[in-house]
């Protein structure tokens, strides 16, 4: 059995969601499009996940939060889908991919084929068992990916009111359940292996304004150590996390949020792989030209580092979907992609945003005493990243637009004296 399309695209995620409105808005025709995902539900806003989701009072449930509402767009029901002859196939993984046939297998056993596949399959979680430790499927055991597992870590939470959890993990999972946590009255320790949190990007200075904040909220930090096991009672449920430095902490949750992978496993020996994910070029297009990937499997050239990088934030999601669909649909007209890497997160009152790139000097401004604050960095002469934290809708503006620019800077001392001012007048 099996079905023929003219455009596939693999994943119903956020990627998924963006790239059918922009079908839709480039004039795709009925039947021409499918879209298969194995979680049970249309595209949605993966970041609601770990903030409205979890909110203890008027959590964000679906259909609110369906993309395309995170960029202020159309929300795309089923319904939706199905006016616009969209082929929705939910809950159905696909088991292996033939690019040179130009074929899908699904686990229900159909051949779905194409001419053109859009690759928006996202990463997974990494377990915990990766890293040697056992314990993942014990029933107080968290990870955050799908809405499938928010919903587990609602009623895991709603099941230990006023109780200890861990979190395994100081990135963007660990900081924005903790914080997530703290507001459902949970005790929360957060526990990770680096100096501070947010590693990746954050300086050790940044971190500290964030971690004396969640300190203030009651959060103790165990930094520098990771977990070696866990204790379970008679029924599996796990009692106590048992650190590498010795110390032991009981619990009645665990959350774990160590990182992804990237799902290109289907392409693996047929598809040009690079950081981890998906190799394309400017217009989003793999090593098999009719395959294109987007979202966190796909690793682009970012031209303003003249790199290729992989990036795991919901903007670039949503502009990587976009600009592929425009290659498949009017390739005269779109040029390469030309992407500004945009980060941002909101915990508590406290509201960030980054753009660019973390290398070189940083230089800070603003007032870390509880109004707004930030940093540039500057490598080679040039701006190249911005960072800034209680900022208004300009200020975020003047900071993205200022980081494209990459200005050329002369006096570091200059740039500290003049601060967000800088920004606004680049
Ligand atoms: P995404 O993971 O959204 O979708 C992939 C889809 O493919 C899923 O539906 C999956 O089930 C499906 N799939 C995979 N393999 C398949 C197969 N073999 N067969 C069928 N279906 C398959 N970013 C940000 O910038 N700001 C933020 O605040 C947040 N917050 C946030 C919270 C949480 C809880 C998470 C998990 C992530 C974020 N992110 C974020 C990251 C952001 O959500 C992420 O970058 C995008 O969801 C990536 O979109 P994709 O469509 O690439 O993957
Ligand atoms: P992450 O890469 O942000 O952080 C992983 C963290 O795991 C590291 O900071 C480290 O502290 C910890 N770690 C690594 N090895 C460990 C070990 N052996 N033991 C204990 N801790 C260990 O990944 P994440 O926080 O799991 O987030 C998953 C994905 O979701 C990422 O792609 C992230 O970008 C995305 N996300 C983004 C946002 C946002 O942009 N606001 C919010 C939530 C999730």
């Amino acid at each position: 059995m099996g079905r023929a399309f003219v455009y596939v695209i693999l994943g119903g995620g956020v990627a998924a969601g963006y790239a059918a409105l922009e079908f839709v808005k480039k004039g795709v025709s009925h039947g021409e499009l499918c879209i298969i995902s194995d979680e049970p539900v249309a595209p949605y806003e993966r970041p609601a996940l770990s903030k409205g989701f979890l909110l203890p009072e008027a959590a964000a449930r679906l259909p609110s939060f369906h993309t395309c509402v995170g960029a202020n767009e159309e929300r795309l029901t089923p319904k939706w889908y199905k006016e616009h002859g969209i082929e929705l196939v939910l809950g159905t993984g696909v088991k292996s991919a033939d690019v040179k046939r130009k074929t899908l297998l699904t686990a229900t056993g159909e051949t779905i084929s194409y001419k053109i596949l859009i690759v928006a399959t996202g990463a997974r979680a990494l377990k915990l068992e990766e890293f040697g430790v056992s314990g993942s499927d014990a029933e107080n055991v968290c990870y955050l990916r799908d809405i499938a597992d928010a919903n587990r870590l609602v009623n895991v939470v709603q099941s230990c009111p006023g109780g200890n959890a861990v979190v395994i993990g100081g990135g963007y999972i660990g900081m924005e359940c903790a914080a997530s946590l703290v507001i459902n009255k949970i005790n929360v320790t957060m526990v990770f292996p680096e100096a501070h949190c947010m590693a990746r990007l954050f300086t050790s200075k940044i971190a500290n304004y964030y971690e004396e904040f969640y300190k203030s909220r009651g959060v103790n930090f165990v930094k520098g150590t990771v977990l070696s096991s866990f204790d379970f009672d008679s029924n599996g449920k796990v009692t106590a996390v048992n650190l590498r430095d010795g110390r032991k902490l009981s619990v009645d949750m665990v959350v774990v949020g160590i990182g992804i992978r990237p799902n290109t496993v289907l392409f693996e020996g047929q598809l040009t792989l690079e950081k981890g994910g998906i190799k394309v070029n400017g217009m989003l297009q793999s090593s098999n030209s009719s395959v294109y990937a987007i979202g966190d499997v796909a690793a682009f050239p970012v031209k303003a580092f003249g790199e290729t990088r992989r990036l795991e934030h919901v903007d670039s999601a949503r502009k990587s979907a976009r600009h592929a669909v425009d290659a498949i649909m009017e390739p005269d007209k779109t040029g390469e992609f030309d992407y500004l890497p945009f980060f941002y997160s909101r915990v508590f009152t406290l509201s960030w945003q980054f753009y660019g790139d973390n290398v070189g000097e940083v230089v800070y401004y603003g007032d870390m005493s509880g109004g707004a604050f930030g940093a540039y960095w500057v490598s080679k002469g040039h701006l190249v990243g911005a960072f800034l934290e209680g900022g208004t809708k300009e200020e975020y503006e003047a900071i993205a637009k200022a980081t494209r620019v990459r200005p050329e800077i002369e006096d570091l001392t200059e740039l500290e004296r003049q601060g967000l001012r800088f920004a606004v007048t680049v």
